[in-house]
């Protein structure tokens, strides 16, 4: 396995490396990224995994200089998977001017959900990962369904600007009890770690509700925000929303998405669950 840092040999390498498979990642690897590893080993010749903590999407007073970065460790585990190629570029190697000049503004679907919260957020997340699939020129880009937003957003951008890359959704990893693999459930103290499935208990409540006949989404959208609000948690928000578009839900759908970001202290944790009433 190779560990790649600029771009000129990363482009060298890719001219012999027929089909290829791509997992864009902030690094801090955990089973959840590995799993996407292997849907992408399945998918292609060759694998690259970036490893890139990307300022851009990163809002002021969030985690950017506190996110870990665990470069060795990561590669570690990279090697014993299989990928061809770790591609982690400096800050400078990727953003070489004071400012980024030009971005990647993804619709109003931006500012919505999590980007309520996270301003600017999406736009960081759609030009780094343009600017990455312009690098690593991939055939197929796998992507975890926990960021369901970001899915949404970077399936929108590779249609539009016409990225000839096939972007593969990939599943949830969770741990036994529930909860969504993230980097972040290490920010989690013991008791806080104890609460957080509850996020995902709330999110099979809805489902389980929405299955069962009840389409009252506003009633089942506030009971959740309640039963999490008594726990201590604070919520950005719970949603029902249309699986494909992520436009709002309205009665009749049959295909639809339960999202949520809550904090448990500093830790902002967040999750969705599929619901298909067909
Ligand atoms: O999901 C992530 O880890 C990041 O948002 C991504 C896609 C690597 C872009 O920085």
């Amino acid at each position: 396995m190779q560990i790649i840092h600029t771009v000129q040999e990363l482009r060298q390498w890719r001219k012999n490396a027929g089909r290829v498979a791509f997992v864009p990642t902030m690094g801090n690897l955990h089973e959840g990224h590995l799993a996407l590893v292997r849907e992408a080993k399945k998918r292609a010749d060759h694998v690259v995994v970036s490893i890139f903590v990307n300022r851009l999407q990163f809002g002021q007073g969030e985690d950017f200089d506190r996110y870990p970065r665990t470069l060795q460790q990561d590669a570690d585990k990279l090697a014993g998977e299989g990928v061809a190629v770790v591609f982690a570029p400096d800050e400078k190697e990727l953003y070489p001017h004071v400012e980024q000049r030009y971005n990647v503004e993804p619709p109003h679907l931006q500012n919505e959900l999590c980007g309520r919260f996270r301003p600017g957020h999406f736009r960081g997340v759609a030009t780094v990962v343009s600017k990455l699939f312009n690098i690593v020129a991939p055939d197929v880009a796998c992507f975890g369904k926990k960021d369901y937003q970001q899915l949404a957003i970077i399936k929108g951008l590779t249609e539009d600007l016409n990225f000839n890359i096939e972007i593969v959704p990939v599943d949830t990893g969770r741990a036994s009890d529930g909860l969504a693999l993230s980097s972040r459930n290490q920010y989690l103290n013991e008791t806080e770690r104890a609460e957080a499935p509850r996020l995902y208990r709330v999110l099979n409540g809805i489902a389980d509700a929405l299955k069962g006949g009840n389409l009252a989404y506003a009633d089942l959208e506030s009971a959740a925000v309640r039963e999490l609000e008594a726990a201590g948690w604070t919520v950005d928000y719970v949603e029902i929303r249309r699986a494909a578009s992520l436009e709002t839900a309205h009665a009749g759908d049959k295909q639809l998405v339960v999202l949520a970001a809550a904090r448990l202290g500093q830790t902002r944790l967040i999750d969705n669950i599929e619901v298909d009433l067909l």
